[in-house]
Protein backbone atom coordinates (compact mmCIF):
# COMPACT_ATOMS: atom_id res chain seq x y z
CA UNK A 1 0.00 0.00 0.00
CA UNK A 2 1.76 3.73 -1.29
CA UNK A 3 2.00 6.08 1.37
CA UNK A 4 2.42 9.63 1.09
CA UNK A 5 2.49 13.05 3.10
CA UNK A 6 0.42 16.10 1.88
CA UNK A 7 0.38 19.36 3.97
CA UNK A 8 -2.36 21.03 4.42
CA UNK A 9 -2.95 24.26 2.62
CA UNK A 10 -6.39 25.65 3.93
CA UNK A 11 -9.05 24.70 5.72
CA UNK A 12 -12.74 25.82 5.04
CA UNK A 13 -15.69 25.74 7.31
CA UNK A 14 -18.54 25.13 5.47
CA UNK A 15 -21.69 24.49 7.97
CA UNK A 16 -21.46 24.84 11.70
CA UNK A 17 -19.21 21.18 12.06
CA UNK A 18 -18.04 20.43 8.73
CA UNK A 19 -15.07 21.28 7.21
CA UNK A 20 -13.06 20.92 4.45
CA UNK A 21 -9.09 20.25 3.88
CA UNK A 22 -7.64 21.14 1.59
CA UNK A 23 -4.48 19.34 0.90
CA UNK A 24 -1.68 20.59 -1.52
CA UNK A 25 -0.74 18.03 -4.20
CA UNK A 26 3.21 17.07 -4.09
CA UNK A 27 4.98 18.90 -6.34
CA UNK A 28 7.00 16.01 -7.83
CA UNK A 29 4.54 12.76 -7.94
CA UNK A 30 1.00 14.16 -8.34
CA UNK A 31 -1.22 11.99 -6.26
CA UNK A 32 -4.26 10.55 -8.66
CA UNK A 33 -7.51 9.75 -8.35
CA UNK A 34 -10.89 9.07 -9.59
CA UNK A 35 -13.99 11.07 -8.20
CA UNK A 36 -15.99 9.04 -6.28
CA UNK A 37 -12.55 7.94 -4.47
CA UNK A 38 -11.38 8.37 -1.24
CA UNK A 39 -8.55 9.82 0.77
CA UNK A 40 -7.18 7.52 3.80
CA UNK A 41 -5.85 10.28 6.91
CA UNK A 42 -3.46 8.40 9.46
CA UNK A 43 -3.39 10.28 12.83
CA UNK A 44 -1.13 9.48 16.10
CA UNK A 45 -3.82 11.35 18.66
CA UNK A 46 -3.09 9.99 22.66
CA UNK A 47 -0.29 7.85 21.82
CA UNK A 48 -2.45 5.61 19.81
CA UNK A 49 -2.53 5.07 15.51
CA UNK A 50 -6.15 5.95 13.77
CA UNK A 51 -7.07 5.60 10.61
CA UNK A 52 -9.96 6.83 8.99
CA UNK A 53 -11.33 7.20 5.00
CA UNK A 54 -12.26 10.62 3.66
CA UNK A 55 -14.18 10.78 0.21
CA UNK A 56 -12.40 13.17 -2.05
CA UNK A 57 -14.99 16.66 -2.30
CA UNK A 58 -12.65 17.91 -5.11
CA UNK A 59 -12.69 16.47 -8.25
CA UNK A 60 -9.71 14.98 -10.78
CA UNK A 61 -8.47 17.25 -13.32
CA UNK A 62 -10.96 20.22 -12.26
CA UNK A 63 -9.33 21.37 -8.87
CA UNK A 64 -5.90 21.59 -8.61
CA UNK A 65 -5.66 20.68 -4.96
CA UNK A 66 -7.31 17.50 -3.06
CA UNK A 67 -10.03 18.15 -1.15
CA UNK A 68 -11.54 16.50 1.70
CA UNK A 69 -14.93 17.22 3.95
CA UNK A 70 -14.91 16.13 6.89
CA UNK A 71 -18.31 16.06 9.64
CA UNK A 72 -17.94 15.59 13.09
CA UNK A 73 -19.02 12.80 14.61
CA UNK A 74 -20.09 13.09 18.47
CA UNK A 75 -17.60 11.77 20.51
CA UNK A 76 -15.21 10.60 17.58
CA UNK A 77 -12.08 10.87 17.93
CA UNK A 78 -10.69 11.56 14.11
CA UNK A 79 -13.84 13.58 12.75
CA UNK A 80 -13.18 16.19 16.08
CA UNK A 81 -9.36 16.33 15.85
CA UNK A 82 -9.76 17.27 12.58
CA UNK A 83 -12.28 20.21 13.30
CA UNK A 84 -10.40 21.09 16.15
CA UNK A 85 -6.43 20.40 15.63
CA UNK A 86 -5.79 20.61 12.29
CA UNK A 87 -4.61 23.62 11.27
CA UNK A 88 -2.78 25.00 7.92
CA UNK A 89 1.00 23.87 7.16
CA UNK A 90 0.29 20.42 8.91
CA UNK A 91 1.52 17.90 7.69
CA UNK A 92 -0.62 14.78 7.41
CA UNK A 93 0.27 10.91 6.55
CA UNK A 94 -2.07 9.25 3.90
CA UNK A 95 -2.94 6.15 2.30
CA UNK A 96 -2.97 5.60 -1.73
CA UNK A 97 -6.39 6.97 -3.00
CA UNK A 98 -8.93 3.79 -2.91
CA UNK A 99 -12.54 2.96 -3.53
CA UNK A 100 -14.70 1.83 -6.35
CA UNK A 101 -17.88 4.38 -6.01
CA UNK A 102 -16.53 5.79 -9.06
CA UNK A 103 -17.94 6.88 -12.71
CA UNK A 104 -15.82 4.64 -15.03
CA UNK A 105 -16.86 0.91 -16.08
CA UNK A 106 -20.09 1.61 -14.70
CA UNK A 107 -21.65 1.09 -18.17
CA UNK A 108 -22.20 4.62 -18.33
CA UNK A 109 -23.08 6.52 -21.65
CA UNK A 110 -23.56 9.85 -22.93
CA UNK A 111 -27.61 7.94 -23.01
CA UNK A 112 -27.27 7.65 -19.13
CA UNK A 113 -29.50 9.90 -16.63
CA UNK A 114 -27.43 9.93 -13.47
CA UNK A 115 -29.55 9.81 -10.25
CA UNK A 116 -27.36 11.41 -7.11
CA UNK A 117 -29.02 10.33 -4.03
CA UNK A 118 -27.29 11.76 -0.69
CA UNK A 119 -27.95 13.16 2.84
CA UNK A 120 -25.45 14.89 5.16
CA UNK A 121 -21.84 14.29 4.59
CA UNK A 122 -23.05 11.50 2.49
CA UNK A 123 -23.16 14.56 -0.03
CA UNK A 124 -18.90 14.67 -0.24
CA UNK A 125 -18.41 11.98 -2.65
CA UNK A 126 -21.62 12.90 -4.90
CA UNK A 127 -20.20 16.02 -5.46
CA UNK A 128 -17.36 15.10 -6.40
CA UNK A 129 -18.89 12.85 -9.30
CA UNK A 130 -21.68 15.76 -10.27
CA UNK A 131 -18.21 18.08 -10.88
CA UNK A 132 -16.93 15.37 -12.98
CA UNK A 133 -19.50 14.36 -15.22
CA UNK A 134 -20.96 17.66 -15.47
CA UNK A 135 -17.91 19.17 -16.39
CA UNK A 136 -16.93 15.97 -18.69
CA UNK A 137 -20.68 15.51 -20.17
CA UNK A 138 -20.30 11.98 -18.89
CA UNK A 139 -23.93 11.41 -19.09
CA UNK A 140 -27.12 13.25 -20.98
CA UNK A 141 -28.36 14.84 -17.81
CA UNK A 142 -27.70 14.69 -13.90
CA UNK A 143 -30.36 15.01 -10.82
CA UNK A 144 -29.32 15.60 -7.28
CA UNK A 145 -31.65 14.05 -4.29
CA UNK A 146 -29.99 15.71 -1.34
CA UNK A 147 -31.55 15.24 2.14
CA UNK A 148 -30.79 17.88 5.18
CA UNK A 149 -32.06 19.37 8.10
CA UNK A 150 -32.33 22.83 6.47
CA UNK A 151 -30.80 25.10 4.65
CA UNK A 152 -27.96 26.09 6.70
CA UNK A 153 -26.74 22.51 7.40
CA UNK A 154 -26.67 21.47 3.76
CA UNK A 155 -23.10 21.42 2.82
CA UNK A 156 -21.51 23.00 -0.36
CA UNK A 157 -25.34 24.32 -1.35
CA UNK A 158 -23.13 27.83 -2.65
CA UNK A 159 -21.56 25.46 -5.16
CA UNK A 160 -24.02 23.10 -6.15
CA UNK A 161 -26.35 26.44 -6.97
CA UNK A 162 -23.11 27.54 -9.07
CA UNK A 163 -23.32 24.55 -10.58
CA UNK A 164 -26.91 24.60 -11.76
CA UNK A 165 -26.58 28.23 -12.68
CA UNK A 166 -23.46 26.82 -15.35
CA UNK A 167 -24.96 23.65 -16.62
CA UNK A 168 -28.86 24.71 -16.21
CA UNK A 169 -29.45 22.07 -19.08
CA UNK A 170 -27.81 19.13 -17.80
CA UNK A 171 -28.64 19.64 -13.91
CA UNK A 172 -30.99 19.30 -11.52
CA UNK A 173 -31.56 19.51 -7.79
CA UNK A 174 -34.16 18.38 -5.38
CA UNK A 175 -33.65 19.46 -2.14
CA UNK A 176 -35.43 17.44 0.77
CA UNK A 177 -35.19 19.49 4.55
CA UNK A 178 -36.63 18.42 7.42
CA UNK A 179 -37.54 21.83 8.57
CA UNK A 180 -38.18 23.31 5.77
CA UNK A 181 -41.24 25.64 5.35
CA UNK A 182 -42.58 24.76 1.76
CA UNK A 183 -42.95 27.86 -0.69
CA UNK A 184 -44.14 28.06 -3.64
CA UNK A 185 -41.43 29.81 -5.13
CA UNK A 186 -38.99 26.95 -4.68
CA UNK A 187 -40.55 24.25 -6.44
CA UNK A 188 -37.11 22.16 -5.73
CA UNK A 189 -37.12 22.54 -2.16
CA UNK A 190 -39.44 19.86 -0.69
CA UNK A 191 -40.54 19.42 3.32
CA UNK A 192 -39.51 16.01 4.61
CA UNK A 193 -37.27 13.08 4.74
CA UNK A 194 -36.05 11.49 1.68
CA UNK A 195 -38.44 8.12 2.19
CA UNK A 196 -39.69 5.91 -0.08
CA UNK A 197 -43.12 7.61 -0.98
CA UNK A 198 -41.05 10.54 -1.55
CA UNK A 199 -37.96 8.25 -4.01
CA UNK A 200 -41.15 7.41 -5.64
CA UNK A 201 -42.87 11.57 -6.11
CA UNK A 202 -39.24 12.35 -7.40
CA UNK A 203 -39.04 8.94 -9.91
CA UNK A 204 -42.18 10.35 -10.71
CA UNK A 205 -41.08 13.28 -11.88
CA UNK A 206 -37.73 11.89 -13.76
CA UNK A 207 -40.01 10.08 -16.33
CA UNK A 208 -38.67 6.54 -18.19
CA UNK A 209 -36.25 5.30 -15.51
CA UNK A 210 -34.53 2.61 -18.37
CA UNK A 211 -31.45 4.65 -18.78
CA UNK A 212 -31.31 5.62 -15.41
CA UNK A 213 -27.82 4.86 -12.83
CA UNK A 214 -28.05 5.81 -9.53
CA UNK A 215 -25.34 6.43 -7.20
CA UNK A 216 -26.35 6.38 -3.24
CA UNK A 217 -24.47 7.82 -0.12
CA UNK A 218 -25.80 8.43 3.02
CA UNK A 219 -27.06 7.04 6.44
CA UNK A 220 -28.42 3.40 5.98
CA UNK A 221 -32.08 4.24 6.16
CA UNK A 222 -31.55 6.66 2.74
CA UNK A 223 -30.12 3.36 0.95
CA UNK A 224 -32.39 1.51 2.01
CA UNK A 225 -35.39 3.33 0.86
CA UNK A 226 -34.11 4.51 -2.28
CA UNK A 227 -32.95 0.76 -2.97
CA UNK A 228 -36.42 -0.62 -2.58
CA UNK A 229 -38.38 1.58 -4.80
CA UNK A 230 -35.43 1.07 -7.28
CA UNK A 231 -35.69 -2.19 -7.31
CA UNK A 232 -39.83 -2.24 -7.14
CA UNK A 233 -39.65 0.27 -10.39
CA UNK A 234 -37.62 -2.56 -12.21
CA UNK A 235 -34.16 -0.93 -11.79
CA UNK A 236 -31.54 -3.35 -12.01
CA UNK A 237 -28.74 -3.93 -9.35
CA UNK A 238 -25.92 -3.02 -12.40
CA UNK A 239 -27.46 0.00 -12.21
CA UNK A 240 -27.03 0.94 -8.33
CA UNK A 241 -24.03 1.84 -6.43
CA UNK A 242 -23.97 2.90 -3.07
CA UNK A 243 -20.70 4.18 -0.66
CA UNK A 244 -21.16 3.27 3.14
CA UNK A 245 -19.35 5.36 5.85
CA UNK A 246 -19.92 3.06 8.48
CA UNK A 247 -21.06 -0.62 8.62
CA UNK A 248 -24.25 -1.41 9.94
CA UNK A 249 -24.57 -5.02 11.07
CA UNK A 250 -28.13 -7.00 12.30
CA UNK A 251 -27.10 -7.82 15.54
CA UNK A 252 -29.14 -11.44 14.76
CA UNK A 253 -26.18 -12.11 12.53
CA UNK A 254 -24.11 -12.42 15.88
CA UNK A 255 -26.41 -14.98 17.57
CA UNK A 256 -24.16 -17.71 17.13
CA UNK A 257 -21.07 -15.36 18.19
CA UNK A 258 -19.46 -15.43 21.40
CA UNK A 259 -16.62 -13.79 23.09
CA UNK A 260 -12.82 -15.98 22.89
CA UNK A 261 -9.36 -15.50 22.96
CA UNK A 262 -7.88 -15.49 19.80
CA UNK A 263 -4.43 -15.42 18.60
CA UNK A 264 -2.82 -12.86 16.02
CA UNK A 265 0.21 -13.50 14.25
CA UNK A 266 2.24 -10.01 12.91
CA UNK A 267 5.98 -9.74 11.79
CA UNK A 268 6.63 -13.32 13.63
CA UNK A 269 5.53 -12.36 16.92
CA UNK A 270 2.33 -14.25 18.01
CA UNK A 271 -0.29 -12.02 20.58
CA UNK A 272 -3.60 -13.81 21.81
CA UNK A 273 -6.39 -11.00 21.91
CA UNK A 274 -9.43 -11.38 23.89
CA UNK A 275 -12.22 -10.70 21.10
CA UNK A 276 -15.34 -9.28 23.00
CA UNK A 277 -19.13 -10.90 21.53
CA UNK A 278 -19.68 -8.05 18.84
CA UNK A 279 -16.49 -6.38 18.59
CA UNK A 280 -14.68 -7.46 14.98
CA UNK A 281 -11.10 -9.31 15.43
CA UNK A 282 -9.53 -5.98 13.99
CA UNK A 283 -11.50 -3.64 16.59
CA UNK A 284 -10.21 -6.36 18.90
CA UNK A 285 -6.53 -6.42 17.60
CA UNK A 286 -6.49 -2.28 17.74
CA UNK A 287 -7.48 -1.85 21.35
CA UNK A 288 -4.48 -4.73 22.03
CA UNK A 289 -2.33 -1.95 20.80
CA UNK A 290 -1.54 -3.88 17.61
CA UNK A 291 -0.77 -2.33 14.97
CA UNK A 292 -2.89 -3.68 12.13
CA UNK A 293 -3.26 -2.31 8.83
CA UNK A 294 -6.77 -1.35 7.96
CA UNK A 295 -8.71 1.73 6.23
CA UNK A 296 -12.83 1.41 5.43
CA UNK A 297 -13.31 -0.51 8.22
CA UNK A 298 -17.11 -1.58 6.19
CA UNK A 299 -15.29 -4.74 4.24
CA UNK A 300 -14.71 -2.53 0.85
CA UNK A 301 -10.63 -2.10 0.81
CA UNK A 302 -8.93 -5.51 1.69
CA UNK A 303 -6.41 -3.54 3.66
CA UNK A 304 -7.26 -5.65 6.88
CA UNK A 305 -6.85 -9.00 5.21
CA UNK A 306 -5.56 -11.83 7.43
CA UNK A 307 -4.87 -15.69 6.75
CA UNK A 308 -7.04 -18.03 8.66
CA UNK A 309 -4.29 -20.95 9.46
CA UNK A 310 -6.85 -22.50 12.06
CA UNK A 311 -10.53 -22.60 13.59
CA UNK A 312 -13.37 -20.51 11.97
CA UNK A 313 -14.88 -17.21 11.49
CA UNK A 314 -17.78 -15.92 9.88
CA UNK A 315 -18.11 -12.52 8.10
CA UNK A 316 -20.69 -10.13 8.90
CA UNK A 317 -20.74 -7.00 6.19
CA UNK A 318 -23.53 -4.96 5.10
CA UNK A 319 -21.78 -4.39 1.27
CA UNK A 320 -23.62 -6.24 -1.28
CA UNK A 321 -20.20 -6.94 -3.30
CA UNK A 322 -17.46 -8.87 -1.76
CA UNK A 323 -13.87 -8.15 -3.15
CA UNK A 324 -12.17 -11.47 -4.57
CA UNK A 325 -10.41 -13.40 -1.89
CA UNK A 326 -8.63 -16.45 -1.14
CA UNK A 327 -10.60 -19.32 0.74
CA UNK A 328 -8.27 -18.74 3.51
CA UNK A 329 -8.02 -14.75 3.66
CA UNK A 330 -10.57 -13.33 5.84
CA UNK A 331 -11.07 -8.94 6.07
CA UNK A 332 -10.63 -8.69 9.89
CA UNK A 333 -12.95 -5.97 10.28
CA UNK A 334 -15.92 -8.00 9.59
CA UNK A 335 -14.50 -11.30 10.85
CA UNK A 336 -16.04 -12.79 14.24
CA UNK A 337 -14.75 -15.95 16.00
CA UNK A 338 -17.04 -19.09 16.15
CA UNK A 339 -14.81 -21.60 17.11
CA UNK A 340 -11.95 -22.14 19.86
CA UNK A 341 -8.03 -22.52 18.20
CA UNK A 342 -8.30 -19.46 15.55
CA UNK A 343 -5.21 -18.46 14.20
CA UNK A 344 -4.44 -15.52 12.08
CA UNK A 345 -1.16 -14.39 10.84
CA UNK A 346 -1.34 -10.50 8.87
CA UNK A 347 1.20 -8.76 7.53
C1 LIG B 1 -15.40 4.92 2.35
C2 LIG B 1 -15.67 5.95 3.43
C3 LIG B 1 -15.70 7.29 3.11
C4 LIG B 1 -15.98 8.24 4.11
N1 LIG B 1 -16.04 9.55 3.75
C5 LIG B 1 -16.37 10.47 4.69
C6 LIG B 1 -16.51 11.84 4.33
O1 LIG B 1 -16.35 12.23 3.17
N2 LIG B 1 -16.83 12.71 5.32
C7 LIG B 1 -17.03 12.33 6.61
O2 LIG B 1 -17.29 13.19 7.46
N3 LIG B 1 -16.90 11.03 6.97
C8 LIG B 1 -16.56 10.10 6.05
N4 LIG B 1 -16.42 8.79 6.43
C9 LIG B 1 -16.51 8.42 7.87
C10 LIG B 1 -15.14 8.59 8.52
O3 LIG B 1 -14.20 7.69 7.97
C11 LIG B 1 -15.18 8.31 10.02
O4 LIG B 1 -15.77 7.06 10.24
C12 LIG B 1 -15.94 9.38 10.79
O5 LIG B 1 -15.31 10.64 10.63
C13 LIG B 1 -15.97 9.03 12.30
O6 LIG B 1 -14.67 8.88 12.76
P1 LIG B 1 -14.29 9.30 14.25
O7 LIG B 1 -12.91 8.83 14.52
O8 LIG B 1 -14.59 10.73 14.47
O9 LIG B 1 -15.35 8.49 15.12
P2 LIG B 1 -15.04 7.16 15.99
O10 LIG B 1 -14.22 7.56 17.16
O11 LIG B 1 -14.51 6.11 15.06
O12 LIG B 1 -16.50 6.75 16.42
C14 LIG B 1 -17.22 7.34 17.49
C15 LIG B 1 -18.64 6.83 17.49
O13 LIG B 1 -19.34 7.29 16.32
C16 LIG B 1 -19.84 6.19 15.55
N5 LIG B 1 -19.55 6.53 14.13
C17 LIG B 1 -18.42 6.27 13.47
N6 LIG B 1 -18.49 6.74 12.19
C18 LIG B 1 -19.71 7.31 12.08
C19 LIG B 1 -20.38 7.96 11.01
N7 LIG B 1 -19.81 8.14 9.78
N8 LIG B 1 -21.62 8.44 11.25
C20 LIG B 1 -22.21 8.28 12.46
N9 LIG B 1 -21.62 7.65 13.52
C21 LIG B 1 -20.39 7.18 13.33
C22 LIG B 1 -19.05 4.98 16.01
O14 LIG B 1 -19.81 3.79 15.88
C23 LIG B 1 -18.74 5.31 17.45
O15 LIG B 1 -19.83 4.94 18.26
C24 LIG B 1 -16.16 7.83 5.44
C25 LIG B 1 -16.10 6.46 5.77
C26 LIG B 1 -15.87 5.53 4.78
C27 LIG B 1 -15.83 4.08 5.14
S1 LIG C 1 -10.57 -2.13 6.65
FE1 LIG C 1 -11.30 -2.08 4.61
S2 LIG C 1 -11.96 -4.12 4.29
FE2 LIG C 1 -11.40 -4.08 6.35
Amino acid sequence: MLQYTLKVAEIRQETQDTVTVVFKQPALKKIKYHSGQYLTLIFRINNRRYIRPYSFSSAPGIDNTLNITVKRVPGGVVSNHIADCLKVGDIVEVMEPMGDFTLENKGINGNSRLILWGAGSGITPLLSLAKFALHHQFARHLTLVYGNRGHESAIFSGQINELQKQYAEYFSVWHFHTKAIVDAAYPYLIQGRINPQTVLSVLKKEGDLGNTVHYICGPAGLKESVKKVLEEEGIGPKQIFSEEFKRVANPKDFENVITRTVSLIKGGKEHAIEVIKGKSILEAGLDAMIDLSYSCQTGNCTVCKGKLLSGQLKSIRSQETMPSLNKDEYLLCCSYPVTENIQIIVD
